[in-house]
């Protein structure tokens, strides 16, 4: 089979390798891709969606994945659909879930599933009222997509009255923040929830934690997560259903009464409060990076089971093995602010995976060309050897202008020692 993977992060490449193990694979392409899938297949510059339109009616593309949320909330499942394509991911209607966190609020309002409270606004003076008669303690997001830099964690009032000004007054998210959701904020710990989910079907991978935080000890500017490790002890596999039953299950049913059938990956962001855990987020596809590490986990055949989720024929539970996986993200230096790049990377051989996403290749060597650039990601039969391994393999790779976290996994790791 011809698969297009959609996407050029590290998800897409381990997505990539993940389906390239299947000996149904005949060739693999990736748009854009980046330095690593260029190895595993053939790289296509496209970016508008009518031209990965025209791209795999021309090549007979048996089956595409997408990665990322804009191409999938733009409606690109619903175009290769409507031209009898194989597409895995959630139509236009179903990415609202994502696209919108004024519509995810209310549809997790209508089925009753654990949320913080919250207000949906679009009236700048009333949103600005609305945090002067409320607690210090505020989270305010832009509604609409914003490359995950639109959830600003405020303090207190005068922090949630910036934010309002910045995504309200200053539109720093342009249209994103026409409508803003105000939530109370919540403590504990997060876990990363991925399902398949095709029809009423959901089945979970393994429970994951990612650090989104740029340093160390959960410090500095928010990221686009600079490392995860799977499984989380944070949400043990006796609650694994609970949360399905509570979370999953409701919302999908939800999305039905609307008449919105759900096929794709559904990603819950959940915190772990003392009143139980409570979705903070819903995503409309794969993490980055928590795909690094679930992934490698997963025992079966990836393509085999992204084609029967898109088929509805998925059996009843997906195989995951023992093992433990750790991810460790290395960014350019200045990231998540601004970089530089072009600095060559040299990777020699190392007993983990190390998936590429700000990288391209030329002529055989890697260069950095983006935030953030590696994941080198160790499995072990458990967590605390899984971040020895993984270090070890982090400490090889060379290159002058990386970073990483020097504790990935740590949270988990104490938590199991406790
Ligand atoms: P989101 O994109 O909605 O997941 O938000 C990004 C990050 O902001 C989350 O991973 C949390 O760390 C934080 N966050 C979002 N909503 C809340 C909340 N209600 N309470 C506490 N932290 C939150
Ligand atoms: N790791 C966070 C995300 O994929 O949105």
């Amino acid at each position: 089979m011809k698969v297009l993977v959609i996407g050029g992060g590290g998800r897409e490449h381990t997505v990539g390798w993940r389906l390239s193990k299947s000996d149904k694979i005949s060739k693999l392409y990736f748009a854009p891709g980046n330095g690593g899938t260029s190895v595993l297949g053939e790289n296509v510059n496209l970016s508008a969606l009518d031209d990965m339109l025209a791209f795999a009616k021309r090549e007979n593309i048996d089956f595409t994945v997408v990665g990322p949320e804009q191409p999938l909330v733009d409606g690109v499942v619903d175009l290769f659909e409507d031209e009898g394509l194989k597409i895995f991911g959630p139509s236009k209607a179903a990415a609202l879930l994502e696209g919108s966190k004024a519509f995810s609020k209310e549809v997790m309002a209508s089925a009753n599933v654990p949320t913080a409270s919250f207000e949906i606004l679009d009236d700048f003076r009333a949103a600005r009222r609305y945090v002067e008669s409320h607690g210090e303690h505020l989270v305010v997001k832009a509604s609409g997509l914003a490359a995950g830099k639109g959830v600003i964690v405020c303090q207190s009032r005068k922090e949630a009255l910036n934010a309002l000004e910045s995504i309200m007054g200053k539109k720093r998210f342009g249209e994103a923040g026409n409508t803003v959701v105000i939530e109370e904020l919540l403590v504990g710990e997060e876990v990363s929830v991925l399902a398949l989910v095709s029809g009423e079907k959901i089945l979970p991978f393994l429970p994951s934690q990612d650090h989104k935080r740029a340093y160390d000890n959960d410090e500095g500017p928010n990221t686009g997560g600079m490392g995860a490790y799977a499984p989380t002890p944070f949400l043990t596999e006796s609650e694994m259903p609970k949360i399905i039953e509570r979370v999953f299950k409701p919302t999908i049913k939800e999305l039905m009464r609307k008449g919105i059938e759900y096929k794709g990956v559904l990603y819950g962001g959940i915190i772990m409060t003392k009143d139980g855990p409570k979705v903070l987020e819903f995503n409309v596809r794969f993490g980055d990076p928590e795909t690094q590490v679930i992934l490698p986990l997963l025992e079966d055949d990836l393509l085999e089971v992204l084609i029967k989720a898109n088929d509805y024929t998925l059996g009843d539970k997906l195989n995951c093995s023992q093992n433990s996986a750790l991810a460790v993200v290395m960014a350019s230096k200045g990231y998540p602010g601004s970089y530089e790049k072009g600095f060559e990377i040299n990777i020699p051989d190392l007993d983990c995976n190390v998936f590429h996403a700000g990288t391209k290749a030329e002529e055989g060597r890697f260069y950095t060309s983006g935030g953030r650039v590696l994941a080198c990601v160790g499995v072990s039969n458990d967590l605390i050897s899984a971040k020895e391994k993984t270090y070890r393999c982090v400490e090889r790779i060379e290159c002058s202008n990386l970073f990483y976290r020097k504790d990935i996994g740590d949270k988990g790791i104490k938590y199991l020692s406790r």
